[in-house]
């Protein structure tokens, strides 16, 4: 029998390909930036599976390139990059990776906290530009963040994990999400669900941590930015576009808010170039979940889920179906 033919878009790590190399025919990208579009479609015209990284658009065009695939498995845990419907109208399985890439998401979302609002960034750039500099007592004073309240907005598995970190800090915690989490997680963490205007308007630092849907897109606009408090500070390690950019700017500009650490773009890779001016804005190029042990275990559990659905079974983590939107999580939460 023919063995399945897998297709991987770009680079993943090698733990990731040796899986698929022992299951089936693998073809992986393996070029610098994206696959040009001509040999992606020529692979996928005979492809079993694919499996796709989030800067990918995985759209109609994409999918009628592949009449063959019955899985996409992409290798991340925010899927907006995928036209779930598509998928679903083909009969194609979608599968992300969540859960292991949970404590990296977390860790950089803690570490863009402690950046902003210490102004790490700030000292960085001081240090290396050889500008003359002597310890001085009102040095690049910054906010201490104990007894401060973090608002999370998406109160999923990263956002759980982010709480649990920034009360060991000293911090706080309260929370807006779709819906309520258990009672035992919001004791364990502390946490008090709140309304967004609420949350916005009374917490030191919001972090973002939701879903990016349609929903979603500019959640947090000028009046939201509106709402909070001048001292505030925003963290986005979720999708760039839940931001309003253009009104991220002008409220770090203006004093609306006091500063932002960002990890996502509304525009990614593109930034900004307001953004690169302002000494209160913490910048960092989507590296959420960017450790070696985290990224392998994405492409593994990428590949694993080829292998199920190509053997039969059901896949070790699908993405609830755009039909249930009740279950929609279509985003790093
Ligand atoms: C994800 O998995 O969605 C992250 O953004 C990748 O780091």
């Amino acid at each position: 029998m023919a063995r399945p033919r897998v297709v991987v878009t770009g680079r993943i790590p090698e733990a990731g390909l040796a899986c698929l190399r022992e299951f089936g025919d693998l073809w992986a990208w393996d070029g610098d930036g994206p696959v040009p579009t001509d040999l992606r479609d020529e692979q996928l015209a005979a492809a079993d599976a694919v499996v796709t990284l989030l800067t990918d658009r995985v759209d109609d065009d994409f999918l009628a390139a592949a009449p063959q695939v019955k899985i996409v498995a992409n290798v991340a845990v925010g899927y907006n990059n995928i036209d779930v419907a598509a998928c679903e109208r083909r009969g194609i399985v979608v599968t992300n990776t969540p859960d292991v890439l949970t404590d990296a998401t977390a860790d950089l979302a803690m570490a863009l906290i402690l950046m902003v609002t210490r102004r790490l960034g700030e000292g960085e750039r001081l240090v290396r530009s050889g500008e003359p500099w002597e310890w001085d007592m009102f040095m690049m004073l910054g906010a201490g963040i104990q007894g401060r309240r973090l608002g999370i907005v998406g109160m999923g598995a990263i956002g759980q994990a982010l709480a649990a970190r920034a009360k060991a800090f000293g911090m706080t915690i309260a929370y807006h999400n779709r819906s309520r989490v258990d009672g035992e997680t919001e004791r364990r963490l502390g946490a008090r669900h709140k309304p967004f205007d609420e949350l916005l308007a009374s917490s030191d630092v919001v972090s973002i941590n939701c879903p990016y849907t349609p929903a979603t897109h500019h959640l947090i606009d000028v009046e939201a930015l509106g709402v909070m408090k001048p001292t505030a500070y925003i963290v986005n390690t979720a999708r760039g576009p839940i931001v309003d950019e253009a009104a991220l700017v002008d409220a770090l500009r203006s004093g609306t808010i006091a500063g932002a650490g960002l990890d996502v773009f509304e525009h990614e890779p593109q930034v900004h170039p307001g953004l690169l001016d302002l000494d209160n804005a913490v910048l960092v190029p989507h590296l959420g979940s960017a450790t070696v042990e985290t990224r392998g275990a994405m492409a593994v559990l990428a590949a694993r889920n080829v292998v199920e659905v190509l053997t039969g079974r059901q896949p070790i983590t699908p993405v609830p179906p755009e039909s249930d939107p009740a279950d929609r999580r279509s985003g790093t939460d």
